[in-house]
């Protein structure tokens, strides 16, 4: 630090609480915006970040944040069940299916994902399977539903086709699977604006509003945006009753 920049300091820190006030909460105004900044610049630099991000050599298409914060949630919960919708190139599956060996007490915790489209060359894990057609298809929602039927922990992602009909179909279609206390996730809430993208069009944060005014015993839990910087804002849905 500059030694002016250390007199001013030095000298602000001797001003009375009350001045102080004012100057702190400007400070912490501009970091507020600062983050959102560096949000929309993250997403703004796919080829760099997001698209250029990998779980044991996988490419995954997730903020690092965000899965430090679903290790948190796979720790706490220990599911046996994780539903994805939007496998993509197989990044996320494996990662949660890596998380299942680290947290899961029993062998038994598994993975169903499914995607539209046959990517090839997707990871190889036991606890992974792979579903081919769409999330919301009647015989892709009754392979969910009969897993679902012998688990006791669910947690559902969904991370496929973002515009706001199909987010809504998969929510309605899906959310009954979460059981109480777990998690219903919806990727990229960020979109059209929220902060990044903003001419998407109603995407998964307009699907959340309407879902939640539908669902009551769902809940953003906003704590787990504590890193400030996610892709998910008010898409960590828990499961209240
Ligand atoms: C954002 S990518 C998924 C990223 C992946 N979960 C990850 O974290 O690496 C979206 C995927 O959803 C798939 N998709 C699009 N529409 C779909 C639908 N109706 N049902 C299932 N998957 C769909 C796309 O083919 C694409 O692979």
């Amino acid at each position: 630090m500059s030694n002016a920049s250390y007199r001013i300091r030095l000298a602000g820190a001797k001003l009375p609480e009350p001045v102080k006030a004012p100057a702190k909460r400007a400070w912490r105004a501009w970091g507020g915006l600062a983050a959102r900044a560096y949000g929309r610049y993250y997403y703004t630099n796919a080829a760099h970040t997001w698209k250029n991000t990998t779980w044991l050599g996988v490419p995954i298409w997730k903020n690092p944040k965000d899965l430090w914060v679903y290790q948190e949630i796979l720790w706490e919960l220990k599911p046996d069940l994780i539903i994805e919708t939007g496998t993509n190139l197989g990044g996320s599956a494996l990662f949660f299916a890596s998380m299942l060996d680290l947290v899961a007490a029993d062998a038994g915790g598994r993975v169903m994902t499914v995607d539209i489209t046959a990517h090839k060359e997707l990871p190889e894990h036991p606890r992974i399977e792979y579903l081919h057609g769409s999330s919301i298809a009647p015989e892709i929602v009754t392979r969910f539903a009969d897993a679902a039927a012998q688990a006791s922990c669910v947690l559902v992602v969904l991370d496929s086709d973002h515009h706001y009909d199909h987010v809504v179909a998969e929510l309605r279609a899906l959310h009954d699977f979460v059981t109480v206390g777990s998690y219903l996730i919806v990727e990229d809430t960020n979109i059209n604006g929220h902060p990044v993208n903003p001419f998407f069009g109603p995407g998964p944060w307009e699907a959340v509003d309407t879902f939640l005014a539908e669902q009551p015993g769902f809940v953003p839990d906003r704590s787990r945006e504590k890193y400030m910087h996610t892709f998910n804002p008010r898409g960590f849905l828990q499961r209240t009753s």
